[in-house]
């Protein structure tokens, strides 16, 4: 541990505590002094009450009864503790079914590698990078080598002026400095124009540590191929606009209802699909104009074991 030095050197790190509460946060705080100061108001008005109607009672004569304090008082008891319970159960209920889920999880990654850039404003498809996502099970992270195919030539990043790089934390990027830092783990030499190498001809890379943000439990089984290739499903359906994001971040909740209530939604491409033929009611029932198409769950989504093995 002592020895381990942080990748992350090359981005600046977040200085917690810094600028990250936005104008949300200010006003949820100021909402919770105002309502409590509000409560407390009504709180003294309502005594304020009851005492002037003592006085006013006992100046006609009315007995009054003797007043039992607030804390002592069975209803004000009974309903403090119910809707502690309530809460209580809220939030333990809440809190263990989104255990181990991270919506919204947005970690620093070693270099700061922008989507927007690459595949929005260059327009470089997805599948460049992620071959996998068509073919296999897996998207995949593309190996520093693919990234070297184009930056070997590319080694300045020039849209400062039309696409500031800014993290998530408002901290300025300098692009060019960060191809800098991807050189420095592909090994590359930019004044030399060659990879550095040990006396045996080896490249002296080290592998860039990405950080992996979206993880399904290994209780389920998911399938890239079955969902692009197949289902014809697009990448921003489930994982948000990735080509406006400089910094991913996980945009589905990943839930099993998240899953199945796509299966329930969406149609599968049903006619002129061999692997459908078998379906033999549906394709009646087609023809006979009783459906207009299928669901994935209908043709079995929702069944636990093509999820879970
Ligand atoms: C030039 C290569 C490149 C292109 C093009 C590219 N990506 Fe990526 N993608 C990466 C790299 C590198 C990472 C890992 C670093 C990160 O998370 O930012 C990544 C991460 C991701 C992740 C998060 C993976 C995780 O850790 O869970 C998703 C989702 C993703 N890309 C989707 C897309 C989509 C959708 C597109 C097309 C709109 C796309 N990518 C285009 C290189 C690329
Ligand atoms: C039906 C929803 C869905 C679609 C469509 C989809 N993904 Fe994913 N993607 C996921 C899920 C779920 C995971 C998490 C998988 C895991 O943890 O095993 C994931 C993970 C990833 C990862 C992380 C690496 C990996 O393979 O686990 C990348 C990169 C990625 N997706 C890119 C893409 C790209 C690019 C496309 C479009 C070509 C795409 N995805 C389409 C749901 C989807
Ligand atoms: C198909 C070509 C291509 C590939 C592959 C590619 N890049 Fe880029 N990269 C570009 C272009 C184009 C720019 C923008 C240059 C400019 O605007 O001057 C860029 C800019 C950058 C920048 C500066 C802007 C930013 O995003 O911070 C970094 C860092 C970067 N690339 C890292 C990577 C990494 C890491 C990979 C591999 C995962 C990669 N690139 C793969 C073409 C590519
Ligand atoms: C955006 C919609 C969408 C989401 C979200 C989605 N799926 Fe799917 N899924 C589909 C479609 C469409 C198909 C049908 C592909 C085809 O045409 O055969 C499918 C097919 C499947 C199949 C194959 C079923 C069969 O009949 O063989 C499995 C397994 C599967 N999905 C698992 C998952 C899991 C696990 C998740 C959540 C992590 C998930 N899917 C999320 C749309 C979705
Ligand atoms: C379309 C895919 C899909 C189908 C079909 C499916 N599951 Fe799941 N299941 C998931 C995913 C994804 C998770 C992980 C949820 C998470 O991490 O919060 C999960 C999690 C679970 C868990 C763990 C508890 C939890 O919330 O994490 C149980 C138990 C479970 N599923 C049972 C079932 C049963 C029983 C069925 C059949 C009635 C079923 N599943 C059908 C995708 C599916």
């Amino acid at each position: 541990m002592d020895e381990y030095k942080a990748p992350v050197a090359t981005t600046p790190t977040p200085t917690p505590g810094g600028n990250t509460s936005g104008a949300g946060e200010t006003n949820g705080w100021l909402y919770t002094v105002i309502t409590l100061s509000l409560l407390v108001l009504v709180i003294i008005l309502w005594r304020a009450n009851q005492g002037l109607k003592r006085v006013a009672n006992e100046k006609e004569g009315i007995p009054t009864e003797k007043e039992i304090p607030l804390y002592r008082s069975k209803l004000v008891i009974a309903v403090v503790a119910i809707v502690i319970f309530i809460m209580a159960g809220y939030w333990l209920v809440n809190g263990a079914v989104n255990e181990g889920r991270q919506q919204n999880y947005q970690p620093l990654q070693p270099i700061f590698y922008s989507h927007k850039v690459h595949a929005g404003i260059n327009q470089i498809n997805c599948l460049y990078c992620h071959a996998g996502a068509e073919k296999s099970r897996q998207a995949m992270i593309p190996s520093t080598n693919i990234c070297m195919n184009c930056h070997k030539q590319i080694n300045t990043y020039s849209g400062e002026g039309e696409h500031p790089l800014v993290t998530a934390e408002g901290k300025n990027i300098n692009g060019t400095e960060q191809i800098q830092a991807l050189y420095r783990y592909a090994g590359w030499d930019p004044v030399k124009k060659d990879y550095n190498r040990d006396a045996a001809g080896n490249i002296l890379a080290t592998p860039i540590q990405w950080v992996k943000i979206h993880n399904l439990p290994d209780h389920v089984y998911f399938n890239h191929s079955q969902h692009v290739k197949v289902g014809q499903v697009q990448c921003q359906r489930c994982h948000g606009d990735i080509q406006e994001m400089d910094e991913v971040y996980q945009f589905a909740p990943l839930s099993m209802g998240w899953c199945i209530n796509c299966h329930r939604q969406t149609e599968v491409q049903f006619t002129n699909n061999k692997y459908y033929d078998i379906f033999e009611t549906y394709h009646k029932e087609i023809k006979e104009g009783k459906r207009t198409g299928v669901t994935e769950a209908e043709m079995g989504g929702t069944e636990c074991q093509k999820c879970h093995y």
